[in-house]
């Protein structure tokens, strides 16, 4: 399908690797110039160059903290105009919530709610002059379920949902959407960090734990990033105007709700 976005600026934030850059992949391959972001040069340009030979299109690396006033600046003055926006940093560590003191609290709010807030403001009004513009929040299935040890995560993520609740259909009359992405597991390097410290704390291989997590989804495998991209290139194609203010679950079948 032609997702009717060749030739529009999309700001990827945190896409050097894992979610983010299947999601920069997707909007490369539908023709977007795509600015993509990480913290570590090496991977980034790496990233930048491989994406731009499978897709042709043209790749903005930029190296910068996506939580960080300057790194914000960086990032939305790398083109023109921000057709498309897609938030995700990286996220809190798993942590018995009796260990989150005041300052790491304040961290993971500002890193997984109060960023993307700030990149939105920066862009929207832009969008709604222009009559165009897709945002998409790549959030957690944490929003939907507790995950143990990930309390900050579900808090900040699910502060970021309903903060935005109201702010989506205040712009959707402009053609602006603004939806959330909720991954499951997705083989990345954050799950399959998750994946070895909990083979170190069971004493047994990470394929053991693997297998057991692959057993519990219904799906019976880990998610790939790339069927990820390709749900976040819909999102902000031009034929999913009518979509806005949604949270997409993709976990393969795991969270056992009806609705
Ligand atoms: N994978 C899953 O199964 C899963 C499930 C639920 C939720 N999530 C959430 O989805 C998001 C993406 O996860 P992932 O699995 O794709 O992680 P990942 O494989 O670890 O990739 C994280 C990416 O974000 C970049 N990054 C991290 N902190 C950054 C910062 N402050 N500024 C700019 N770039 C930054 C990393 O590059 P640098 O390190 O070089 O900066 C890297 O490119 C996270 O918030 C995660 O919690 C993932």
């Amino acid at each position: 399908m032609d997702l009717g976005i060749e030739g529009r600026n999309a700001i990827v934030c945190a896409s050097s690797r894992g979610l983010g850059r299947g999601c920069a992949t997707e909007l490369a391959r539908a023709g977007c110039t795509v600015v993509i972001n990480g913290r570590d040069q090496t991977t980034l340009e790496e990233t930048a160059h491989q994406i731009a030979t499978e897709t042709g299109a043209k790749i903005i690396p930029i190296v910068a903290d996506v939580a960080a006033a300057e790194g914000q600046r960086k990032l939305l003055g790398a083109v023109s105009q921000v057709d498309i926006l897609v938030n995700n940093n990286g996220g809190p560590p798993y942590r018995d919530f009796r260990e989150i003191d005041r300052e790491a609290q304040l961290k993971g709010l500002v890193n997984n709610m109060v960023s993307p807030i700030e990149l939105i403001q920066a862009v929207v009004d832009g969008m709604v002059a222009r009559r165009f513009g897709r945002i998409v929040n790549i959030t957690s299935g944490s929003v939907k379920a507790p995950i143990a040890g990930l309390d900050l995560s579900s808090g900040a993520r699910l502060g970021l949902t309903g903060f935005l609740a109201g702010v989506a259909r205040s712009v959707a009359h402009a053609n602006v959407t603004i939806n959330f992405l909720l991954p499951g597991s997705f083989d990345t390097r954050r799950l399959n960090d998750g994946l070895a410290s909990a083979a170190k704390s069971r004493g047994v291989g990470i394929d053991v734990i693997r297998a057991e997590e692959e057993a519990a989804i219904p799906a019976k495998r880990i998610g790939r990033p790339e069927e990820f991209g390709k749900a976040c290139a819909f999102l902000c194609s031009a034929h999913a105007g009518y979509i806005t203010g949604q949270n997409l679950l993709m976990d393969g079948g795991a969270y056992p709700g009806v609705l």
